[in-house]
């Protein structure tokens, strides 16, 4: 990220497990996420913890705008991304809150992938063409929304936010701190340098990574890195043998 030797001042967002109660259910796409940005370049979301997210692959940038209703993003989207209607798949968090906006797209015609917990994913999904993921819309987490937008603008795709409070002290705290929550947010205002890093480890099995495996001699893991500077994404698998593993453990625990 910085030179080498010279000192690099750093904002990190880490989430060691996005997707917990897909981890505690032993369901996929559970993921260790870790995003990296200039000490500054990370939007400080304050008090709020949840934000409405609209994200989609490169080239939908600039195409939509997220204060439109729901038809006319997807009948945007579909144009931008040169497909039908029928043949875009949105990914939704299923939650009480998206019952409109599941109905919204499914009457377009569009398809939509539901799944309980893990926008990060969805997002990362979204923004890489031919994941089978077209867009993701909906309410999820603002430190994840951050972590993503990193990880979108690097791999150069859309993503635009609005804080959306959903707790009443949550919601009691935004509107104190002077929070605009009508304001939506460009990709490049969330994290204002290219000079990003993100990477997520697969601990349970998704749609984009393998999840931890752990043998008698080995453990394997499966991380995607992407790097803001060169726009390059990485699948890397390390075989890490367990007496490593396990010292490491012994280590951390002394
Ligand atoms: P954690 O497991 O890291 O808590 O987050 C899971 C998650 O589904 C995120 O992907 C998402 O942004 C957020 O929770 C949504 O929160 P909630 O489940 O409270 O609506």
């Amino acid at each position: 990220l910085g030179r080498p030797g010279a000192a690099f001042k750093a904002d990190i967002a880490v989430d060691p497990v996005e997707g917990t109660s897909y981890l505690v259910r032993g369901q996929t796409n559970a993921l260790a996420v870790l995003a990296v940005a200039p000490r500054g370049a990370m939007m400080n979301p304050g008090p709020a913890f949840y934000m409405e997210k609209f994200v989609a692959s490169a080239p939908a940038r600039g195409k939509i705008d997220p204060r439109w209703p729901t038809e006319q993003k997807i009948s945007a989207l579909a144009e931008a991304l040169g497909k039908d209607v029928e043949d875009l798949t949105v990914f939704v968090l299923e939650k009480p809150r998206h019952r409109e906006l599941v109905e919204a797209i499914i009457s377009t015609g569009a398809r939509v992938a539901l799944y309980p917990a893990g926008d990060v994913a969805g997002a990362l999904m979204a923004a890489i063409p031919g994941s089978g993921i077209d867009a993701l819309m909906g309410t999820g987490g603002t430190p994840e929304g951050v972590m993503s937008a990193c990880a979108i603008r690097a791999i150069g795709g859309e993503f635009l936010a609005r804080l959306d409070p959903q707790l009443q002290t949550e919601a009691k705290a935004v509107k104190e701190a002077g929070i605009d929550t009508a304001r939506w947010y460009e990709r490049d205002e969330i994290i204002t340098s290219d000079n990003v890093f993100f990477c997520a480890t697969g601990i349970t099995t998704g749609l984009m990574l393998e999840g931890v495996e752990r043998t008698k001699t080995h453990y394997k893991v499966q991380t995607m890195m992407i790097t803001g500077a060169t726009g390059e994404r990485q699948i890397l698998t390390t075989y890490m043998p367990s007496e490593r593993m396990a010292a490491i453990a012994a280590r951390d625990v002394a």
